[in-house]
C-alpha cells in the first residue's frame, strides 16, 4: 500500500492527531473525519470511561489503530445501521450494504403504495403475508422488512423466515433480532413473526421424512430445508391450496472468483467471509454447466420460489450483465420480469412475478423517484 504523503499527513494532523490512522485504509479525508465522529460518540456510551479523558483518549486511539489495520468500522463499534434497524456485526457475516437497504426499502414502499392499497390483497386469502429471505446472513433483509411490515398493520400479520448455511451468520441474525427488540425498534411479537433457520440452498440435505420426492405442500419430504420452511410458515389458517410464500427475496453470493481478487477492497477480503461473496467452485448437479459460477445461486433459489409457489421473487445482483442473465433465466422458467436500477443507474435488482398474480405493480415507478425499467 502506498505511503501517505507528508503534506496530507500534516493537513490531517492539524485537524486531529488521530486522523492519519483513520485515513490509512480508505484514503478519503471526509470518510476519516466521519469515522472519527462515529468512534468518538461510540466511546461516550462507555459509562466506565465517563470521568476519565485520558482513558477515553487511550481507548479511542486503540479503536483508530484497529481501523488503520483495515478493520471495518461496523466491526469495531459492533453494529451496522440498516435503514431503521441495527444489525450486529462481526467476522461471521457480511456487513449489510446500502444497495441491499435500497432494494428492501423499494420493495416495502411499493408494497405499501401499490399492493396493500387493495383491501382484498391486504387480507391475503386469510393468511399471514409470508416472506422467505434466502441467504439471510446476519438477517438485515428479514429484520428491516419486519420493521416495515409492522407499520402496515396487516389483518393477518406476517411471517418472515431467513435461511443461511452459515452458523456464525445465523447467530448474529438471532442476536440482532433480540437486540432490536430490546432497543424497542421491533416489538416482542417479532420473536414469533421472524425466524432464522440453517440450510444449504445449493445442496439441500434429503429430508428424513421422505425419499426426496415432492409430495405436495402439506407433506414433508423434499429436503430438510424445505421441511423447515414449511413448518415455519404452516399455521392453522393455511388453506390447502395456493402459495405458501408470497415473496422470495435474496442477496446471494454473486461475485466471480476473479472479481473477488480484482474488485473487492482489502478490508472486505480480510474481515468478511468469502463464502458470503463468492459461490463455491463445485456446482450442484442440478445447475447446468453453462451457468457461470457467479450465477449459480439464482436458478437454485428460483427452484425454491417455484416449489413454494411464491408470487414474486426479488434478487440483488452484481450489475447490468448479471441482471440480464438472471432476467433471461427467470423468463425461461415462466416468470414475468423486470429490473430496478440503483442510485448510480446500474441494474441492481431483478424482479419476477407470476402472471396470474397481477403483481405487475412491481414495475410501477417507485414513489421515491428511483428509476426503473
Ligand atoms: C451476499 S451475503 C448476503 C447476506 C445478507 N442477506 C445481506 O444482504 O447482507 C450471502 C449469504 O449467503 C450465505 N450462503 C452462502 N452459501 C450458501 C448456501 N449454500 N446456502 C445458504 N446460504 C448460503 C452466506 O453465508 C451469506 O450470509
Amino acid at each position: 500500500m502506498p505511503r501517505i504523503s507528508r503534506r496530507i499527513t500534516n493537513h490531517l494532523l492539524k485537524k486531529n492527531q488521530l486522523l492519519p490512522l483513520l485515513y490509512r485504509d480508505n484514503r478519503i479525508s471526509e470518510l476519516a473525519e466521519s469515522d472519527l465522529r462515529i468512534l468518538k460518540s461510540h466511546i461516550l456510551q462507555h459509562a466506565s470511561l465517563k470521568n476519565s479523558p485520558t482513558r477515553q483518549f487511550k481507548y479511542l486511539k486503540s479503536l483508530c489503530e484497529r481501523r488503520a489495520r483495515a478493520e471495518p468500522l461496523e466491526h469495531i463499534i459492533g453494529t451496522a445501521q440498516f435503514y431503521d434497524v441495527e444489525i450486529l456485526s462481526g467476522r461471521g457475516a457480511l456487513i449489510p450494504r446500502t444497495e441491499t437497504e435500497s432494494m428492501v426499502m423499494r420493495l416495502c414502499d411499493d408494497l405499501k403504495n401499490y399492493h396493500f392499497v387493495n383491501k382484498k390483497r391486504r387480507r391475503n386469502l386469510g393468511n399471514s403475508f409470508r416472506v422467505l429471505d434466502l441467504c439471510t446472513g446476519s438477517g438485515p433483509i428479514a429484520l428491516l422488512m419486519a420493521k416495515q411490515l409492522y407499520e402496515l398493520d396487516l389483518p393477518y400479520g406476517f411471517r418472515i423466515l431467513g435461511v443461511d448455511v452459515s452458523e456464525s451468520a445465523l447467530k448474529l441474525a438471532t442476536r440482532s433480532l433480540e437486540y432490536n427488540i430490546k432497543k424497542g425498534i421491533l416489538p416482542k411479537e417479532a420473536r414469533r413473526d421472524v425466524g432464522f433457520r440453517q440450510g444449504d440452498v445449493l445442496n439441500p440435505e434429503p429430508s428424513i421424512y421422505g425419499d426426496g420426492e415432492d409430495r405436495g405442500l402439506n407433506h414433508l419430504g423434499k429436503s430438510e430445508v424445505h421441511d423447515e420452511i414449511k413448518s415455519f410458515f404452516v399455521n392453522e389458517c393455511q388453506v390447502d391450496y395456493g402459495p405458501m410464500v408470497d415473496i422470495v427475496i435474496a442477496n446471494p453470493p454473486y461475485i466471480s472468483a476473479n472479481g473477488y481478487w480484482e474488485d473487492t477492497e482489502r478490508s472486505v477480503r480480510l474481515y468478511e467471509p468469502e463464502i458470503a461473496l463468492v459461490p463455491p467452485e463445485k456446482r450442484p448437479d442440478n445447475i447446468a454447466d453453462d451457468v457461470l459460477r457467479e450465477d449459480i445461486f439464482y436458478p437454485a433459489i428460483e427452484e425454491f420460489a417455484t416449489y413454494f409457489k411464491s408470487k414474486a421473487i426479488i434478487f440483488e445482483t452484481g450489475g447490468d450483465k448479471q441482471s440480464s442473465r438472471v432476467k433471461a433465466m427467470l423468463e425461461s422458467r415462466g416468470w414475468e420480469t423486470g429490473t430496478w436500477k440503483d442510485y448510480r443507474g446500474i441494474h441492481r435488482n431483478v424482479v419476477g412475478w407470476r402472471k396470474e398474480t397481477g403483481w405487475n405493480w412491481l414495475l410501477l415507478p417507485s414513489k421515491d423517484g428511483m428509476s426503473y425499467d
